[in-house]
Formats: C-alpha cells, sequence, structure tokens
C-alpha cells in the first residue's frame, strides 16, 4: 500500500517558518511501515527499497505513534534515519538539503549530523537517530524503535 505524506501538517511553526520553508518537492510516496512484510527471526521490518530514498534526499516514514521518521540518502549512498523534526524549533528535517552525511535545516540552517542527529556547533541539540540496516537493496528499521513514541 502506497501513501502520500505531507510532513507539514505535524510540524508546528510560527508564520516566519512558514515562509521560509520550499515546497515539499522531496516529499515522495512512501510504504507505511504497518503494510510491509516482517522479518519473523528479528524484529526488523522491511520499510522501503534503498532506491526509494533519492541521492542527496529524503523520504519521510509515517509511524502509528511518535513523530515522523525522516529517511535520507547521502550522495554516496548511504541511508540515514532521524525524527523528522529539527531539535531547534521542530523544523522538518526531511525538506532540508542534504551535503555530506548532514543536512541543513530548512528553517533556521542548523546543520544536523545524519549518523547521530547531533547539531553542529555552536548549535546544540540532538534529533533523535533510528537504528537501519540496508540488506539486499532494501531498507530495514527496528519495528519495536519505530512502535515507541518520541
Ligand atoms: S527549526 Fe530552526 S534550524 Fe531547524
Amino acid at each position: 500500500m502506497r501513501t502520500m505524506v505531507d510532513t507539514r501538517e505535524t510540524v508546528a511553526m510560527d508564520h516566519d517558518d512558514q515562509r521560509r520553508l520550499q515546497p515539499a518537492q522531496k516529499t515522495v510516496p512512501i510504504v507505511a511501515a504497518s503494510a510491509v512484510a516482517s522479518d519473523a527471526a528479528t524484529d526488523w521490518i522491511d520499510v522501503c527499497a534503498v532506491e526509494d530514498v533519492p541521492l542527496q534526499g529524503a523520504r519521510v516514514l509515517r509511524r502509528p505513534r511518535g513523530g515522523d521518521v525522516a529517511l535520507f540518502r547521502s550522495a554516496a549512498g548511504a541511508v540515514f534515519a532521524l525524527l523528522d523534526r529539527c531539535p531547534h524549533k521542530g523544523g522538518p528535517l526531511s525538506q532540508g538539503i542534504v551535503f555530506g552525511e548532514r543536512v541543513a535545516c530548512p528553517l533556521h540552517n542548523w546543520s544536523i549530523g545524519l549518523a547521530d542527529g547531533q547539531a553542529a556547533a555552536p548549535d546544540v541539540g540532538c534529533a533523535r537517530p533510528f537504528a537501519l540496516r540496508v540488506s539486499a537493496g532494501r531498507v530495514w528499521m527496528d519495528a519495536t524503535e519505530l512502535r515507541a513514541g518520541d
């Protein structure tokens, strides 16, 4: 089952923040976590194909509870997952610009590490990272972690 996801509905922003947002060009259809096959031997679930996440872009995974998860893919092809909420004022990181293994928040340009979610100094804060693994061209995530709230 494929679903279009609009990350804007889950983010509280003021009027100035809204004006800074770029059109959601990087929001793409996703496979809902509840609709994909589970690996019975582990708690990992197949959430999408690696190629479903655009190079130097992002894709949003909506969870049953808690905030959305942003999946990112670097230019080199590495895949990362962070809570789609900037540690500054909650901006949608999935709509940011991916460079190297970092994403620039679309609201105030904080630079967030894709591997650990840490903001680059002098800014301080962390976007929650999520575990994932890539196998046979698919992205797998921990179902228990996805089901947990923020
Ligand atoms: S919300 Fe301000 S830099 Fe992300």
